[in-house]
């Protein structure tokens, strides 16, 4: 039986959180999930109607302007769909007096701390990063009932994540580079959607850090991957400076779940999460 008076609009549902959070909560509630045909986010005046016609009492913001490289070059675009539409549905919200709940994201921060608590001061060094923290800082400064997710190296359904790169790449080559110097917290879409379940029934708003448990390199990620899945590949260890990549990005983007495990329950360890994760979709 699904909840009444609780409709929610959900962006983003076809990407890899986005299916995730959709799967579990299509159960319990009347979701609406346009795709871009029906509501693209860089036409940011349709935005608000859409809200007034959908009428939701939850609003979830998973869509984004996801490419961070290509984010250098498409300043546009990544700040209309980043930033621009989540000022209308905060528009939406306040009026409303509604729920908002936006996925941000571990590039917020600069890397220079080894790992990052929700208390930590954002200060963004890529363009994408810069979305992301201003659209923070508009639902902070303007709503009281919200949540901002933060979290990092996502993985899941789909093919937008570096578990489904490596593992394409394998079957065309022997030797793979993987860079040593970057650190995050690989996490599983469907603990990050079965946390902000958790958190919807809850009255706990505010920033909450939601990852699996850990830190890693990308090329120690890599390594697990191989091992895992005993692919025949030999992972060749490189600085980030050697790769390439347009973007400036941190460090260290780990995370800490401090406030969500102290009010609800730690989240799995990265390493449980990934083989639990390779085990259903490809062993
Ligand atoms: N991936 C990560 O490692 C990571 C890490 C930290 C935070 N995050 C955040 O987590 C959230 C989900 O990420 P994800 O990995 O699931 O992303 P994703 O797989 O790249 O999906 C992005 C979603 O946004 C939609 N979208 C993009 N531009 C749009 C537009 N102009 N109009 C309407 N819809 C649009 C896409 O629709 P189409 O299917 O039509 O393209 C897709 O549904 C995002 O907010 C992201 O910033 C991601």
């Amino acid at each position: 039986m699904k909840q009444r008076g609780k409709e929610i609009l959900l962006t983003g549902g076809t990407g890899q959180l986005g299916k995730e959070i959709l799967k579990f909560l299509s159960k319990k509630f009347n979701v609406y999930a346009p795709t871009r045909e029906e509501l693209d986010l860089e036409k940011t005046d349709k935005i608000y109607r859409y809200c007034t016609k959908v009428k939701p009492h939850i609003l979830i913001l998973a869509g984004a302007y996801t490419d961070v490289d290509r984010a250098e070059s498409e300043k546009e675009k990544a700040f209309k769909t980043n930033f621009l539409s989540t000022k209308e549905f905060v528009k939406y919200a306040a009026e409303k007096d509604r729920i908002l709940i936006f996925i941000s994201s571990d590039y917020v921060f600069d890397g220079k701390k080894e790992i990052y608590s929700e208390i930590d001061l954002p200060q963004p060094l890529c363009f994408y990063g810069k979305t992301k923290y201003l659209a923070e800082k508009e639902i902070i400064s303007n709503l009281k009932k919200y949540f901002i997710i933060r979290t990092s190296w996502l993985y899941g359904e789909g093919k937008n994540n570096f578990i489904f790169k490596f593992v394409e790449k394998v079957k065309t080559e022997k030797n793979i580079k993987v860079v040593t110097d970057r650190y995050g917290s690989p996490t599983y879409t469907k603990d990050v959607a079965l946390a902000l379940i958790t958190l919807i029934y809850s009255k706990r708003y505010g920033i909450h850090h939601i990852v699996n448990t850990g830190k890693v390199s990308r090329f120690k990620f890599a390594e697990e991957i191989k091992n895992l899945m005993k692919l025949n590949v030999k992972i060749i260890p490189v600085r980030a400076e050697e790769f390439g990549g347009v973007a400036k990005r941190p460090f260290s983007s780990a995370l800490k779940n401090i406030k969500f495990s102290s009010s609800f329950y730690p989240l799995r360890d990265w390493k449980k999460a990934l083989k639990d994760f390779l085990k259903e979709k490809f062993l």
